[in-house]
């Protein structure tokens, strides 16, 4: 089998390892892909979707697999792109992925089936959206748009709200676009993820992914400082909330109002006093929570992604394991404000018992790693016990070292 992944950041390089790890040994190929990728995973000569579609026509690829969420919406769409040219793709069409790129079609998809979320408004002009908040705080503020995990702002009080607002309506920060004025929940996050193939579906390990840059989950947001993973981590009881009231009634209403899915989808949800609610969802995996989830799936992904691809959802191919999986990402200086490339990273090759990926390194002329963005390695652990799995995490992340190195000490013990 010939399997290409679209993206290049650590969640890619954990799943085309989890797809080299497939039995058949499928042959790996990954667009645009990094070079710690390349080791497992060739290059594609290709510069946009449509030589990539060429390319995989050209190229015998028996799957696609959308890794990040891009593609997904550029142009024509990469899934539908690949439907027209009779190529399997583990990944949903434009019209589908709407669900990640427009939070107001996202809200409007919720209420209309019944799926519990926060209240919300959408507002055209800055004074709209100061009405619409009437004086509530805190309010959470999110912009309609792709904004690279920018575009949320949870508000305590007026002149932060003001602020935002200024920074979308004014100075158009994100380019053109409306406001949710959506109200502030309160509870614990839980990351779940659903492989959903049209009307069927089947619920990976729930994850908890660690946003803050700061231990104690304080500073500013960020894409994710580490990860943990394990079906313990949400009781049966939530957990069956979760499929009951969120996940079933998505899959329905995707299945009523025609939008095909096939592919990874993301649900964020918040625990509140009142029950399970959707904060998002993603139409992929999540990054960094694929790297904690990725080495708990026992089986053929390979086969399963293809089989769903082609409308098949094979449980009997995948099973997951029981125990716990911590991720811990080590930043560059300056995330997530800005980061710092070039910084030589030590220390790699002395890790054991632990997988190493790469978010954002590049090979320096004399074959050292270097840093290469924000988020630069994940080091991932698992282990049978929560305390197990975050010690062997910690203990092999301690190996690791570079200039400037940021990471959080708290990752898998702090619950919340
Ligand atoms: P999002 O980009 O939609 O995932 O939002 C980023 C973060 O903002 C979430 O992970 C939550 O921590 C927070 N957030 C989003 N929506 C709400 C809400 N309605 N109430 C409270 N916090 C929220
Ligand atoms: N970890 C959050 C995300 O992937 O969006």
């Amino acid at each position: 089998m010939r399997i290409l992944v679209v993206g290049k950041g650590g969640r890619e390089h954990a799943l085309v390892r989890a797809l080299a790890e497939s039995p058949g040994k499928p042959e790996l190929f990954c667009f645009p892909g990094s070079e710690a990728i390349f080791q497992l995973a060739k290059p594609v000569a290709a510069d946009g979707l449509e030589s990539l579609i060429e390319w995989m026509k050209s190229n015998a690829i028996d799957l696609c697999v959308a890794g990040e969420e891009s593609y997904l919406v550029k142009g024509e769409g990469l899934a539908n792109l690949c439907e027209r040219n009779g190529i399997p793709c583990w990944g949903p069409p434009k019209q589908s992925a709407q669900l990640e790129a427009s939070k107001e079609f996202a809200k409007e998809f919720l209420v209309r089936n019944a799926i519990p979320t926060a209240r919300a408004t959408a507002t055209d002009t800055l004074e709209e959206a100061v009405a619409a908040i009437a004086g509530e705080y805190p309010t959470v503020l999110k912009f309609d748009g792709l904004a690279a995990g920018k575009g949320v702002a949870v508000c305590p009080d007026e002149a932060s709200a003001l602020s935002f607002l200024d920074e979308v309506f004014t100075q158009r920060r994100f380019g053109a676009g409306r406001v949710l004025v959506e109200q502030c929940l309160t509870g614990p996050e839980v990351s779940v993820f659903a492989a959903i193939v049209d009307d069927q579906y089947l619920i990976f390990t729930p994850a908890r992914d660690y946003k803050r840059a700061n231990d104690g989950d304080l500073g500013p947001n960020t894409g994710g400082m580490g990860a943990v993973a394990s079906r313990k981590l949400v009781s049966p009881e939530v957990l069956a909330r979760i499929e009951q009231e969120i996940v079933q009634p998505t899959v329905d209403g995707l299945r009523r109002e025609n939008l095909p899915y096939r592919g990874f989808l993301y649900f964020g949800i918040m625990l509140t006093p009142t029950g399970p609610q959707v904060i998002e969802y993603n139409c992929r995996f999540g990054d960094p929570e694929c790297q904690a989830v990725m080495p708990l799936v026992q089986g053929d992904l390979a086969e399963f992604c293809l089989a769903g691809a082609k409308g098949e959802l094979r449980r009997d191919l995948i099973s997951f394991n029981d125990g716990w999986s911590v991720c811990v990402i080590l930043a560059s200086a300056g995330y997530p404000e800005t980061s710092r490339n070039g910084d030589r990273i030590s220390g790699i090759e002395k890790v054991g018992n632990a997988r190493v990926y790469h978010s954002g390194t590049r090979l320096a002329a004399d074959g050292v790693w270097e840093t290469h963005g924000g988020r630069v390695l994940a080091v991932v652990a698992g282990g049978d016990t929560r305390e197990a799995a975050v010690a062997q995490a910690h203990t092999a992340a301690d190996q690791i070292g570079f200039e400037g190195l940021q990471r959080r000490r708290d990752v898998g013990i702090l619950n919340f």
